[in-house]
């Protein structure tokens, strides 16, 4: 693995810049939590009475130049024990939404890192009502629609049927869409999640995992196979196995691309193009995202000017965006209510250029 670096902010052409922030979006692989950057999370530290492993705001700041996974995990942690009360999840989730209608991502499906949730301080009924409180004030001031996908973190397994269960009561209230599963890769293969994700496929719920990030191409097949993942987070290193990519292709299963973070987390090696050219070419689904916008100094038009930058031209990266749109957990109706302001946005936009 090489060394991580955070990738410069990128220049791109002023038309094509324009285009890129005005263009209708859908966002599949974002994380609530890490949506809020170093001086949120200190700011509810405080407000809360948690200690962080900083004394000063600028000193919790340094700690968001991230080594590696292990230090990335650590520092998400950390941030994810600041949320306390209700209080907090409802005001995060309209945040959110706000932050998500400014880049005009008018549907987003969102992770919520349950396996912090379950067994912590907000009752479950009063967390959800939170959660679906701030996403409806966000919608209604705001205009963009967010649901959100519970996920296990692979290294607390034994939180897995807790989270099925709340990702079970969140989707029958139609707040939540599905099970995911993140975290470290690296010791905690998919197959560890196997009962849980077949009981989850029963009772309807959709499912998606994190996978191909920081273990290899065996980790995207065990996620397909094992699990039955309809979309994989990252996947970028099923590259890594002609056979793996073919079983992507063939099967459909699209990848949630996170340029950004791959860089912060040296799962992308610095100073080269992002392995999304590779995996486009190969004739996989890919979509673009921001994972943790707030944690890795990024936004969702960021990752598309990124790869303005490395080459893609703006018929290819509205094709990116049409994807995420076509692979959303939306029903046919939804997309095609969707699909036609887009059309008519797109009309619009290549009469005035
Ligand atoms: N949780 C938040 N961001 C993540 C990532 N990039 N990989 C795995 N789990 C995560
Ligand atoms: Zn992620």
């Amino acid at each position: 693995m090489l060394t991580p670096a955070a990738p410069r902010p990128v220049a791109v052409d002023a038309a094509l810049d324009r285009r890129l922030r005005a263009m209708p979006k859908v966002e599949l692989h974002v994380h609530l939590e890490g949506a809020l950057d170093a001086d949120a999370v200190w700011a509810m530290a405080r407000r809360n009475g948690v200690p962080l492993p900083a004394d000063t705001a600028e000193g919790w700041r340094d700690f968001y130049a991230f080594r590696d996974f292990d230090h990335f995990l650590r520092v998400y942690t950390a941030a994810a024990g600041t949320m306390r009360t209700a209080a907090d999840w409802a005001f995060m989730a309209e945040t959110f939404v706000a932050g998500q209608a400014a880049q005009h991502v008018r549907y987003t499906e969102a992770f919520l890192s349950a396996s912090f949730m379950v067994g912590g301080p907000v009752p479950e009924p009063d967390l959800l009502d939170a959660l679906a409180d701030g996403v409806a004030a966000g919608e209604a001031r705001h205009g963009a629609r967010v649901r959100f996908i519970p996920d296990v973190a692979r290294h607390l397994p034994d939180t897995q049927r807790a989270v099925l269960e709340f990702a079970t009561r969140g989707h029958a209230r139609g707040l939540f869409l599905g099970l995911g599963l993140g975290g470290p890769e690296v010791g905690w293969p998919p197959e560890l999640f196997r009962e849980t994700y077949a009981e989850a496929g029963r009772r309807g719920l959709r499912l998606v995992a994190h996978a191909g990030e920081t273990v290899g191409a065996g980790s995207v097949r065990g996620a397909v196979e094992a699990l039955g993942a309809e979309r994989i987070g990252h996947g970028i290193r099923c590259i890594e196995d002609a056979a793996v990519v073919t079983l992507l292709r063939e099967l459909r299963v699209p990848l949630e691309v996170c340029p950004t973070s791959n860089y912060h987390l040296g799962v992308a090696a610095a100073g080269r193009p992002h392995p999304i050219r590779a995996l486009v070419d190969a004739g996989l689904t890919c979509t673009v995202n921001a994972d943790d916008p707030g944690m890795f100094g990024t936004t969702l038009t960021d990752e598309y000017r990124l790869l303005a930058a490395q080459g893609f031209g703006w018929e290819e990266l509205w094709q990116l965006n049409r994807n995420a749109l076509d692979v959303a957990f939306l029903s046919d109706a939804e997309r095609a209510a969707e699909r036609a302001r887009w059309d008519a946005w797109a009309a619009e936009t290549a009469a005035t250029a």
